[in-house]
């Protein structure tokens, strides 16, 4: 095919330098962008009297038929072509003759391009939002039901403080609200557009910019025509809110996989969500929650391309730029496929309340609450802690837990201890006495659950 700039050149290109500079193989991605792009800048230059209507007309007529035989399967991309942008072009020049040449006025593939990918990815967020609305909703649901489950609460993963297994779902939530609200966020920001900016510099014709943007669903225009075509911030901005909704969902998987294994074994996992091995005839592994904590990697892989790939970048556009698109597709995709996996993943998982509470039983999760319980009795803090430490230390000795230890022992250890001990460190007397804004207590849990409710 010849080339759009063969005028200038007095040789044809490489064949390899061909391949290596095409960018159609996943930028044919935004055919629908690029076209709807194209079809608003049209009718743009004819309001502006650029264009007359009846080559309005045929460019509209053009650009439809290309949508609808590509989405029909009618028409291929051709994989020669060097970019979405120059197939679009050259397939519409085909199809309505001289007139598909019009087109490209007081435009540049530079804003062309930052168009496409802003709109597209406008798009994609606004999906992944949704999935994220769900994944919170979800996980609430499952917190609802399971406010009377206690369950040992963990720091460095060593049996800390009675929790309920909603009080923990809970964060999860606010994790999920904090990812919608970041990219919600993003979204505001990158919504002007950069069409008309043109290749930098903007363009002698007497454009309307501002009406384009409202028709394509801006908030406004980019301000600066050199920052319009060089700008990939929201790129990176919906990168870092893609890697850190990830992080949230390989922190939650790893919390899985531990779960659902027999040392735990606090929750079981769906048959349809795990799968067996090839040798071991017992094994049921959680390899969709392992594949989340997996891909998390790539993402932030992706957020590291494009950081580095814009760094020390002159403005305005550089080739390099081409090289946002694979990382950023890559991110979307990935985030919205564990999305989907995810959600019926933890819809269908059980919670095996007795073994979280027999676990809550041993470890002595209750021993701050009874130096608490001391310190209540007028004893300083640090010196009930020390009591209590000394008999927990008595109890691992002797293989017994803190309510198995009689009065009399207790006693030894000071005076003030009395027989309403053994109701304060019951496990529920721990859950309902935390009463602060936040906690596991029960009261504060509904609140938690109230504000999550509202927040959807
Ligand atoms: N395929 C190019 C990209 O993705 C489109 C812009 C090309 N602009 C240029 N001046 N070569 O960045």
């Amino acid at each position: 095919m010849e080339k759009m700039w063969a005028g200038r050149f007095e040789k044809a290109s490489d064949r390899l330098a061909d391949d290596f500079n095409s960018s159609i193989h996943f930028d044919k991605k935004l055919y629908k962008q690029d076209i709807k792009g194209s079809m608003e800048h049209a009718a743009m230059l004819c309001r502006s009297g650029i264009l007359n209507i009846q080559e309005l007309a045929k460019i509209s007529d053009g650009l439809a038929s290309i949508l609808e035989d590509l989405e029909s399967g009618a028409l291929d991309f051709d994989e020669n072509a060097e970019d979405i942008h120059m197939f679009v072009e050259a397939e519409l020049t085909k199809r309505i003759g001289d007139t598909g040449k019009k087109l490209h006025t007081a435009r540049s593939r530079n804003d062309q391009v930052a168009l496409d990918l802003r709109l597209y990815m406008r798009e994609e967020t606004i999906e992944v939002v949704e999935l994220l609305k769900k994944l919170t909703a979800a996980t609430l649901s499952l917190a609802k039901k399971n406010t009377e489950t206690i369950m040992p609460g963990y720091t460095h993963l060593q049996r800390a403080q009675p929790i309920t297994f909603a009080h923990h779902l809970l964060a999860y939530c606010m994790m999920f609200l904090r990812d919608i609200s970041r990219l919600v966020d993003a979204l505001l920001r990158m919504n002007y557009s950069p069409l008309g900016s043109c290749a930098l510099a903007g363009t002698t014709y007497n454009t309307d910019r501002d009406s384009v943007a409202a028709a394509l669903g801006f908030d406004g225009i980019m301000m600066n025509s050199i920052d319009g075509v060089s700008d990939r911030d929201y790129c990176i901005e919906l990168e870092a809110a893609f890697a850190t909704v990830m992080m949230h969902l390989s922190r939650f998987s790893e919390e899985i996989i531990l779960w659902s294994s027999w040392e735990f074994k606090f929750v079981e996992l769906d048959d349809a969500y795990t799968t067996g091995s090839s040798i071991m005839p017992q094994k049921k592994n959680p390899d969709m929650a392992e594949l989340v904590r997996g891909k998390c990697g790539r993402v932030y892989g992706d957020l590291m391309a494009t950081l580095t790939m814009l760094k020390g970048l002159p403005l305005a556009y550089n080739k390099d730029m081409q090289e946002d698109k694979e990382a950023v597709f890559d991110s979307v995709e990935t985030v919205k496929k564990c999305l989907t996996i995810f959600i019926p993943m933890l819809e269908t998982m059980k919670p095996i309340p007795e073994n979280m509470l027999a676990a809550a039983k041993r470890g002595f999760i209750n021993a701050t609450d009874l130096a608490d319980y001391l310190t209540k009795k007028g004893i300083p803090f640090r010196t009930a802690y020390k009591i209590v430490g000394t008999i927990v230390g008595e109890c691992v000795r002797s293989g017994r837990t803190l309510d198995e230890v009689p009065l009399e022992e207790y006693k030894a250890h000071s005076e003030v201890f009395d027989t309403d001990l053994y109701g304060e460190i019951s496990l529920e007397t721990c859950i309902r006495k935390r009463i602060s804004r936040g906690s596991t207590g029960y009261e504060s849990v509904k609140e938690q659950i109230a504000y999550v409710e509202a927040q959807l």
